[in-house]
């Protein structure tokens, strides 16, 4: 695993160097394997990297009919609920630009969490990449919870989870409880995996996460380690305050 922490003034300047990584992570992927497979997060941090890559320059720059489109994890409410991280991007995003409806493998957040859980699992098994049941995702976005919980897996949730997705009942910041959520076997997999996290409500976890024990019970971001592939951190000076 190749980590790297870059530390940005503020989430405008991290959005930016975000979108850019985007925009290479998807070129990339696409001269190599002809397609670029990438899992979105929810929370309000990814929101305007989800803007900017809407507009141009960042718009132009994507082969959107070879970008297909996951979520590392979402929220149970209906597709239109300003809750529901689908409905997010398709707001800030999938509205305005030429993303084909096919590629956007949405987890199908009318269902009860274990129904929606399984669905998902088959929609990756028909991405599957030899031995896995799932795809070798390209970029997986992910945020990082104040508790230090990533995508939905929250302190105190099983570690050694065997299969791809979960359901998740949680509560968090008066946000939708009921979720789905891929596990570190899915994410562990993935060519780039991209942690954004702003403000100084992170500064202690994120310290604790990246320079302290390994407690992945407690900090599940620590059980993000990707075999063969790279970890980025992008964080604002606000939420670095303390490594
Ligand atoms: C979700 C998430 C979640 C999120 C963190 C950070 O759907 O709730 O994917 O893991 O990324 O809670 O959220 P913020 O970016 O709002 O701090």
């Amino acid at each position: 695993m190749n980590q790297n922490i870059q530390i940005f003034k503020d989430l405008p300047e991290l959005s930016l160097a975000a979108a850019k990584l985007f925009v290479d992570s998807a070129a990339q992927a696409i001269t190599a394997r002809g397609r670029f497979l990438t899992a979105l997060s929810g929370g309000g941090t990814p929101k305007p990297l989800y803007e900017l890559l809407a507009r141009l320059p960042y718009r132009n720059q994507i082969d959107w009919s070879k970008v297909h489109v996951f979520w590392g994890d979402e929220r149970c409410v209906s597709r239109d609920d300003p809750g529901n991280n689908y409905y997010q991007a398709k707001q800030s995003l999938f509205d305005h630009v030429s993303l084909p409806a096919d590629n956007i493998h949405r987890i199908v957040s009318e269902l009860e969490p274990e129904d929606a859980a399984k669905d998902y699992a088959r929609v990756l098994e028909n991405f599957a990449e030899t031995p896995y049941e799932w795809p070798r995702f390209d970029l997986v976005l992910l945020g990082m919870g104040d508790d230090g919980h990533t995508a939905s897996l929250f302190p105190g949730s099983q570690v050694d989870v065997t299969s791809p997705t979960i359901a998740v009942t949680a509560n968090y910041q008066d946000r939708p409880a009921k979720r789905v959520s891929l596990t570190p076997l899915v994410f562990n997999t993935a060519r780039r995996v991209v942690f954004l996290a702003v403000g100084k409500s992170k500064a202690e976890t994120l310290a604790n996460i990246l320079n302290g024990e390994y407690h992945p019970e407690l900090l599940p971001a620590q059980r993000i380690r990707p075999t063969d592939g790279d970890l980025i951190w992008l964080v604002d000076e606000a939420a670095a305050d303390k490594l």
